[in-house]
């Protein structure tokens, strides 16, 4: 993919091929700046005219890279989730959680007010959440990044998508709440057998859920396979320094809380 600038080309990703298999996460791993929002934005066409992006992208036989805009942005609504690093900036801070939920619910599963409120209920008492009821009527600035981010898999899980794509997820959140984050996306897969792209530059993250592993830096896939192949017999050096800082950063936690 380019970058068109006025005055020169800018190659931001090259020769990305990756499948994603029904009912699996792929995790796509890499430093900040490797190209993992780029990648993902492509392929759901949320970038703008300046970018040039060749190849194809194949979603039950429709090639989202050709395919018209209305119906990109109805995959997008319905089959594609896409769940962001800041929940906060996703949520309208001037609405109660629950008036933002309907309204998503109403837009994306052409259902009325009233069949979308039970169903709001249901989102934020599967996430957990205790006294779904009181979060319900909240404010975004009210609750935590945690507790929005949980709240944003509750309403991307009832839009039922064959594929949710969740972008640094856990990075905004705090290390607590993580935890519960992160175990929300292990059960996405076991109760809804929704296929998932998790990306994170926290390889400890992607190990906790992905089952294949894509590494990238600087704009290339630098090496992928299964989650099991890649953390435990990495063949890329850049995998293994990827593997090595995480193992540093946790024995130095494990140090200090020691
Ligand atoms: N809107 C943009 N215009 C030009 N370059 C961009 C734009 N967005 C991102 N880039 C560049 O593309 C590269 C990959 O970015 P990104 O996909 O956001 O990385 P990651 O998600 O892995 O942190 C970076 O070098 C970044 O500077
Ligand atoms: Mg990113």
């Amino acid at each position: 993919m380019d970058f068109k600038d006025y005055k020169d080309v800018v190659h931001i990703i090259r020769d990305i091929s990756f499948s994603l298999k029904k009912n699996h996460c792929l995790g796509i791993v890499g430093e900040s700046g490797s190209g993992k929002s780029i990648t993902c934005r492509a392929i759901l066409g949320l970038l703008g005219k300046n970018f040039n992006i060749e190849g194809d992208a194949f979603f039950e036989g429709i090639n989202l890279l050709k395919a018209d805009k209305r119906r990109i942005r109805r995959i997008r609504g319905k089959e594609v989730s896409m769940i962001l690093q800041n929940p906060m900036t996703s949520f309208d801070p001037l609405y109660s959680i629950e008036n933002q939920m309907i309204e998503t619910l109403v837009e994306n599963l052409g259902i009325s007010i009233s069949e979308a409120k039970p169903l709001c209920l249901k989102a934020v008492e599967e996430m957990n959440i205790i006294n779904p009821k009181v979060v319900l009527k909240k404010y975004p600035h009210e609750l935590s990044g945690g507790m929005l981010q949980r709240v944003m898999i509750g309403i991307a899980l009832t839009l039922k998508p064959q594929i949710i794509i969740a972008d640094e997820p856990t990075t905004a959140v705090d290390s607590a709440n993580q935890i519960k984050v992160l175990k929300e996306f292990a059960n996405i897969k076991e109760k809804y057998h929704t296929s998932m792209i998790f990306i994170s530059h926290d390889l400890g993250a992607i190990s906790k859920v992905a089952d294949d592993i894509i590494v990238m830096k600087d704009g290339r896939i630098v090496e992928q396979g299964t989650a099991k192949e890649i953390l435990n017999s990495p063949k890329n050096h850049h995998t293994k320094y990827l593997i090595d800082t995480r193992k540093s950063l946790v024995d130095r936690f494990n140090y200090i809380i020691k």
